[in-house]
C-alpha cells in the first residue's frame, strides 16, 4: 500500500514541523477516526501528544478497557481515561426526551473534557480525526436529514479552548483512513469498527437510563456483535447494534413465567448513512443471536428485528 505509506511519511514530517516542541491534545472516542489520528500523531511527536478519553458510562461493553489496552499499554501513548459516569448518569436521571439527553451529554462532555485538559501542560494544538467528507459536509449546506437530530460528536469540541486545530486526516476518505490505521498496526477490530454515536447507549435505551439498563444493553449488544464477527458477517453490515425497549412482555423460562424487557436488533447497509436499508441477515443467524440473548442476558426475554429502512426510519431509534 505504497500510496498510504507515502501519505503517512509526508504527514508525519508535516506534523513534526508544525508542532515543534509544543503539546497536542486529542479527544479519543474509541472510534476509527480519532484512533487513527492518535496513532499517526503519536508516530510523529510521541510524548508531546496527550489523549483524553471521557467515559460517560454509556459506552459499549468493556470499551474503556479496550481503549486503555490499545493506546496506553500497546502503543505507550499518554492517555488520560476519565470515568465520568457518575456525573453523566446523575444529570440524565429520569430524563426521557432524546434531544434533552443529547444536549445534557454534549454539554457535560465538553465540561469534563475541558476540566481534564486544564490539568495538562497547556497544549497549543487540538487534534481531531476530521475526514474529507466531514470537511465537505460542513462547507456545503446540509440536507434536512442532518437537522432532524442534534449531533453530538467528539469532533464538535470547544472553539473557546483557544487552540489551533490539527487535522491530519482531512484529505482522506474512510477506506483510506482504515488503510492508514492498518499500516500503523492498530488492531483490526478497531480499524473495521462500525460508527458509534457520541451519546452512545443513551440513545439506544429508549426513555430513562440507569446503570441496570446500561448493563443489560451492553450484554445484549456484545452478543450480537460477537456473533456477527464469528459468522464473518460484521464487515457486510454498515452498522449493527441492539436497542433496549421500555416495554416488558411475558415469556416462559423453565416452568416459570417471565415478565421482562424487549430487545430490538438493528442492522443497516448504507454508503453515506443519510439513507439506509435494513440488512437481510440470515434467519439462522438471527435465531442464534436471539436464543443467546434470551438465555444469557438476565432482564431480556424477547428479541425482535427491525425491518425499517431510512427514510422513513432513522438508523438509531432516538
Ligand atoms: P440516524 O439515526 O440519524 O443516524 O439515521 C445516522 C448516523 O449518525 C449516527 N448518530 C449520531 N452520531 N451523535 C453522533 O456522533 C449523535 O447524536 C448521533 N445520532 C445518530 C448514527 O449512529 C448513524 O451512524
Amino acid at each position: 500500500d505504497w500510496r498510504m505509506e507515502d501519505y503517512i511519511d509526508a504527514t508525519v514530517a508535516e506534523i513534526r514541523e508544525r508542532v515543534g516542541d509544543e503539546h497536542v491534545l486529542l479527544g479519543l472516542s474509541g472510534g476509527v477516526d480519532s484512533s487513527v489520528a492518535a496513532a499517526l500523531i503519536h508516530k510523529a511527536i510521541g510524548d508531546q501528544l496527550t489523549c483524553v478519553f471521557v467515559d460517560h458510562g454509556m459506552m459499549r461493553k468493556d470499551e474503556r478497557e479496550q481503549v486503555e489496552q490499545t493506546f496506553r499499554d500497546r502503543f505507550g501513548i499518554h492517555l488520560v481515561a476519565v470515568d465520568a459516569s457518575e456525573l453523566f448518569l446523575g444529570r440524565l436521571h429520569e430524563v426521557e426526551d432524546p434531544e434533552r439527553k443529547r444536549k445534557i451529554i454534549g454539554r457535560t462532555f465538553i465540561e469534563v473534557f475541558e476540566s481534564e485538559s486544564a490539568k495538562l501542560p497547556a497544549p497549543k494544538f487540538l487534534a481531531q480525526g476530521t475526514l474529507y467528507p466531514d470537511v465537505i459536509e460542513s462547507a456545503v449546506a446540509v440536507g434536512p436529514a442532518q437537522t432532524i437530530k442534534s449531533h453530538h460528536n467528539v469532533g464538535g469540541l470547544p472553539e473557546k479552548m483557544n487552540m489551533e486545530l490539527l487535522e491530519p486526516l482531512r484529505e482522506l476518505f474512510k477506506d483510506e483512513v482504515r488503510r492508514v490505521g492498518r499500516l500503523l498496526d492498530l488492531p483490526e477490530v478497531m480499524v473495521e469498527r462500525h460508527p458509534f454515536p457520541g451519546p452512545g447507549l443513551a440513545v439506544r435505551i429508549l426513555g430513562a437510563i440507569d446503570r441496570e439498563s446500561i448493563r443489560i444493553l451492553q450484554e445484549a449488544d456484545a452478543i450480537f456483535i460477537e456473533h456477527l464477527h464469528t459468522k464473518g458477517l460484521y464487515n457486510d453490515v454498515s452498522q449493527a447494534f441492539a436497542v433496549l425497549l421500555p416495554v416488558r412482555s411475558v415469556g416462559i423460562m423453565g416452568d416459570g413465567r417471565t415478565y421482562e424487557q424487549v430487545c430490538a436488533l438493528r442492522a443497516v447497509s448504507t454508503n453515506d448513512f443519510m439513507t439506509a436499508d435494513w440488512t437481510r441477515l440470515p434467519y439462522d443467524f438471527l435465531a442464534e443471536v436471539s436464543s443467546r440473548i434470551v438465555n444469557e442476558v438476565k432482564g431480556i426475554n424477547r428479541v425482535v428485528f427491525d425491518v425499517t429502512s431510512k427514510p422513513p426510519g432513522t438508523i438509531e431509534w432516538e
